[in-house]
């Protein structure tokens, strides 16, 4: 019998200042590769199966568009959708045929409480394993996580519409999952909406430090790490991107045993850590916290408009 639960995620939708400058510095600094592109919109891969891992949309003003998940089938598609509208959540879209551009397949869309849109789809095409071989480039979006004003209302969402559990609560962010993987989805405690961070996951700690290497090499400097997170037990470093918005590289994040995992508690985090990662050797840079917090795509989108306004005025 399928299961009418999320059961993965499959990427992340942004809207870009600048679609070329943008999809080049994912594919030469980050290490995705391009899989299509049309009508201002460019499709990323990762080395894994999934279709593509990030969607870029060129806009006057940039910021997260979606969160894309599977679902396992077209009925538990449906069943989501049919348990979302009788929950009384926004549905932006009733369950159709996607797309071929992306991967195709069949979803629909529904926000979060506080606004942000989740599209969840099943039978996307998937590529063959396999295809690259450099452990420096991302195999899957790990994780992305939102800033939430209301931490209990948005982890409640997740949990009772989506089918998610909680994995791990600290003082700053809840850790929900879909899978037996740590967490797909975190929500950081937060003044508003917005995304904090998206995490790309690569094989192994060799892989994460040649990313790193190669970023560096590209002019990017590491915003926070290298390091280990305490729930997850991943290893990170992080980065911001041109746009303003803040990507990480992570490795060996933990999977749940669903019969033995115990939730780990605000306080049994702040017992166990001993500052921001396990190393005891990283902190975020003050323009990282920024860039999580949102304030830099808000300035520059803010700049953006400004210019877009002065051009218009004097048209
Ligand atoms: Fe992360």
């Amino acid at each position: 019998m399928t299961e009418i639960r999320v059961n993965g995620l499959r990427g992340v939708e942004l809207a870009v200042f600048n679609l070329k400058e943008t999809a080049d510095f994912y594919a030469q600094a980050w290490g995705l590769s391009e899989v299509a592109s049309a009508n201002g919109t460019a499709y990323m891969r990762a080395a894994g199966n999934e279709h593509h891992v990030l969607s870029l949309h060129e806009a006057p003003r940039a910021g997260l568009i979606a969160i894309n998940f599977s679902a396992p089938s077209r009925i538990a598609v449906d069943g989501l959708h049919a348990k979302a509208k009788a929950m009384g959540c926004e549905i932006v879209s009733g369950p159709t045929e996607l797309g071929a551009i992306a991967g195709g397949g069949y979803g629909f869309s529904v926000k979060t409480p506080e606004g942000q849109t989740l599209n969840i789809s099943a039978d996307v095409v998937q590529h063959g394993a396999g295809n690259f071989h450099d452990h420096s480039r991302p195999t899957k979006l790990s994780h992305a996580v939102l800033n939430v004003a209301d931490v209990d209302k948005q982890r409640n969402f997740f949990i009772d519409v989506l089918g998610f559990r909680l994995t791990d609560s600290t003082a700053r962010m809840d850790f929900v999952r879909c899978s037996s993987y740590h967490h797909s989805i975190a929500l950081a405690r937060a003044q508003g909406a917005g995304l904090n961070h998206m995490a790309y996951e690569v094989e192994n700690f060799d892989g994460l430090m040649r990313g790193a290497g190669r970023m560096k090499k590209h002019g990017f400097k590491i915003g926070w790490g290298v390091g280990r997170h305490g729930p997850g037990n991943n290893l990170f470093s992080y980065f911001i991107e041109p746009n303003g918005f803040v990507t990480e590289y992570t490795a060996e994040v933990d999977y749940i045993d669903e019969a033995k995992h115990i939730v780990g508690t605000p306080d049994y985090w702040a017992k166990i850590m001993n500052g921001p990662d396990r190393f005891g050797l990283a902190d975020p840079s003050p323009e990282l916290r920024d860039a999580m917090a949102g304030k830099i795509l808000d300035e520059r989108n803010k700049a953006c408009e400004e210019i877009i306004s002065k051009k218009l005025a004097s048209a």
